[in-house]
């Protein structure tokens, strides 16, 4: 984990003064670092039936991307407002700088799917909570909503009481 926490850079006053942002892209680009971060992500779900891995746009469609090929499960992206080109489902949701929308495709799984959803961060919970909410809709089953980072002080825990949540790395 310190070897991980060695990747991950401060960037003061991004993008808005008085942010302390979490900078994972050293993380993504040593070999090493990213193949550790999906090996410990694989270990928790692949002894489980997972049948989507479900990753928020943009850096959670990275990793998610990885861990969907890693577990041998399919990928499902969701994206920000009119990036997904079939129907869609939205959820509004509040930042920790602003508010947005997310979208994800209506057909993108069955009813009863086994999913685990993928972010690389949890601030403030908002993004989450608006993605479980689209694959709540979509009658998909929640195995755990999991983040390469879990910033604790923001307390987004408290958001997603109704999940499964794990995190590989606390600040
Ligand atoms: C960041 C991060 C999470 C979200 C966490 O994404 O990647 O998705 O914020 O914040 P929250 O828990 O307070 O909702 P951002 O909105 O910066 O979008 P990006 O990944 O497209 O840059």
């Amino acid at each position: 984990m310190e070897m991980l926490k060695a990747k991950i850079r401060d960037i003061p006053d991004f993008p808005q003064p008085g942010v302390l942002f979490k900078d994972i892209t050293p993380l993504l680009g040593d070999a090493k670092a990213f193949g550790a971060a999906i090996e410990l992500f694989r270990q928790r779900y692949g002894n489980r039936h997972v049948d989507y891995v479900v990753g928020v746009e943009a850096r959670g469609l990275v990793i998610g991307a990885a861990l969907a090929n890693a577990l041998g499960t399919g990928f499902i992206m969701v994206r920000k407002p009119g990036k997904l080109p079939a129907e869609t489902l939205q959820a509004t949701y509040q930042l920790e700088y602003g508010s947005d929308s997310l979208e994800i495709h209506l057909d993108a799984m069955t009813p009863g799917s086994q999913v685990v959803i993928v972010d690389d961060v949890l601030a403030t919970g908002g993004t989450m909570t608006a993605v479980t909410e689209l694959v709540a809709t979509l009658k998909a089953d929640i195995i755990e909503v999991a983040f390469l980072i879990e910033l604790s002080f923001l307390n987004g825990r408290s958001q997603l009481k109704n999940h499964s949540l794990y995190s590989l790395i606390q600040y």
